[in-house]
């Protein structure tokens, strides 16, 4: 998954978070696809657990200070991919759940389709209360 600018929710703080998210993304990838053990990647989730809560929390504190009217709707599908990311890791860890291609494709589906379809709404809002 590469960044390129139609990811851009034109605030560059934000912009800096997801790429971060899309990095660790792509070192999950490649860990899984050079055969790295079962420790390595639960390490890698664990890290792209953590980095996941502490983006959308920043994400949700803008939202709330701002006013944001879409506040609530947008952290229900925060967590629900809190949830999922959750779900893999207990899967995983309890050999349930292989780090397939389809949990890479879901997890880099998920997050290009909520930053296109979810965060570029907020911008206008962030913008005017100065984000830039
Ligand atoms: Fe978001």
């Amino acid at each position: 998954m590469n960044w390129s600018d139609d990811l851009s929710v034109g605030v560059s703080e934000i912009d800096e978070q997801h790429k971060k998210l899309v990095a660790q993304i792509n070192t999950l990838h490649d860990a899984m696809r050079s055969g790295q053990g079962k420790d390595v990647l639960e390490k890698i989730l664990g890290e792209l657990a953590a980095y996941t809560q502490y983006h959308f929390t920043a994400e949700e504190e803008y939202m709330q200070k701002f006013g944001y009217p879409a506040y609530a709707p947008h952290k229900k599908e925060h967590v629900a991919f809190v949830t999922k990311i959750a779900t893999f890791q207990e899967a995983y860890a309890a050999e349930k759940l292989g780090l397939s291609i389809e949990v890479m494709t879901f997890l880099r589906d998920w997050v290009a389709g909520h930053i296109r379809g979810s965060d570029t709404h907020y911008t206008a809002c962030f913008r005017e209360h100065g984000l830039a």
